[in-house]
């Protein structure tokens, strides 16, 4: 449904995308991982025609991007990065325009407006102003208008950035019912739990190449065996236990002062978490926690790019919606 051939794009003597290749069956989810720059957003962009390719072949629901753009438009269907709604027009409005966009006609457009409005939690501000939405609300409108016109394949630039845990659990739910309807869908993401979810596929990427791919558990299980955490109690015991475990383990463990812990692959499992405790216990370094895990995305990242993927917004956010719904109608 998606392929992605040797694509390559250049901003002046910067090199964007970098011989990237990708394929999406039909039905399947790809999760497009990768930091900051990585190239994510210039790959959708590409593939919806924004932007044209400098090389290769792209090709989405068998149409040529270059080729054939407006064929490209019409089987696709695109959240970007920035939530993009008409702040002068309503929800059930903004959905309506695009329905009719899409050729519906006016009954059918109403009607689907409305299911989707239902779908995203916000019948309730259906007839306010998008511009009096939170960045919740626009956002989720704007994910509800990716799909008015029920696209073969749907590109999703990331997104639950910006959402509350509830409006991502909500995202995930409406995109693992798009896939059930047998929806392609591509998205981007620096949230491993997100990729974890979601992705059939997931396709890591930097410097605008794919240095990674596979399912979760393939790319899990690429950097082999379990883990162990040691949280020690004391700071200044933090280099005298790396030492211990770096003396244990066949690869240098990865100390994080703020949290106190160290983290190193541990091939023969708790065998080795028994003589670590052991070697802590006789050098008197106390430990806090101490824990045997299998590796997460999260190590397969830092080791494949250097750097810790992004976390997931914490509560902070979480007001629930009616508040937030309430929040904006009051302003
Ligand atoms: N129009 C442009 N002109 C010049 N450089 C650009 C342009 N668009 C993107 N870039 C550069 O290309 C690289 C990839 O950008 P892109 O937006 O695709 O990254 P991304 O993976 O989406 O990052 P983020 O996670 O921050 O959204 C970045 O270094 C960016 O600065
Ligand atoms: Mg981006």
């Amino acid at each position: 449904m998606i392929r992605v051939q040797g694509l390559y794009k250049n901003f002046g003597s910067f090199r964007a995308l970098d011989d990237l290749n990708l394929e999406v069956e039909p039905g399947q989810v790809l999760g497009l991982l990768g930091p900051n720059g990585a190239g994510k957003t210039t790959t959708v962009r590409v593939l919806t025609t924004l932007l044209s390719p400098d090389s290769g072949e792209v090709t989405v629901a068998g149409h040529n991007v270059k080729k054939d753009p407006d064929s490209v438009r019409r089987s696709i269907g695109l959240s970007g990065q920035y939530a993009a709604v008409d702040e002068k027009l309503t929800g059930f409005e903004n959905l309506v325009m695009v329905a009719r966009l899409y050729g519906m006609n006016r009954k059918s457009s109403a009607a689907r407006a409305n299911e989707l409005l239902d779908e995203f939690r916000l019948s309730d501000v259906a007839g306010k102003r998008a511009g009096a939405y939170s960045g919740g609300m626009r956002r989720r409108l704007d994910l509800a208008g990716a799909i008015v016109a029920r696209p073969e394949v749907v590109i999703l630039d990331e997104p639950t950035t910006g959402l509350d845990p509830r409006g991502r659990l909500d995202t995930w739910a409406v995109i693992s019912s798009l896939v059930g309807n047998g929806t392609t869908v591509l998205l981007t993401t620096q949230y491993l739990e997100e990729a974890d979810q979601l992705a059939d596929n997931i396709a890591v990427i930097d410097a605008g190449r794919v240095i990674a791919e596979g399912t979760a558990n393939e790319l899990k299980s690429r950097i082999g065996s379990e883990r162990i955490d040691i949280v020690t109690a004391l700071p200044e015991n933090l280099e005298r236990a790396g030492a211990i475990l770096a003396g244990i383990a066949s690869r240098a463990p990865e100390i994080d002062s703020q949290t106190r812990t160290i983290s190193v692959a541990a091939p023969d499992g708790h065998h080795m978490l028994v003589r670590a405790l052991e070697e802590l216990e006789f050098a008197d370094v106390k430990v806090l926690e101490a824990a045997l895990r299998r590796p997460t995305l999260d190590d397969v990242f830092l080791q494949l790019t250097g750097q810790r993927a992004e976390t997931q917004p914490s509560g902070d956010e979480s007001s629930l919606h009616a508040a937030e719904n309430q929040e904006a109608l009051q302003a």
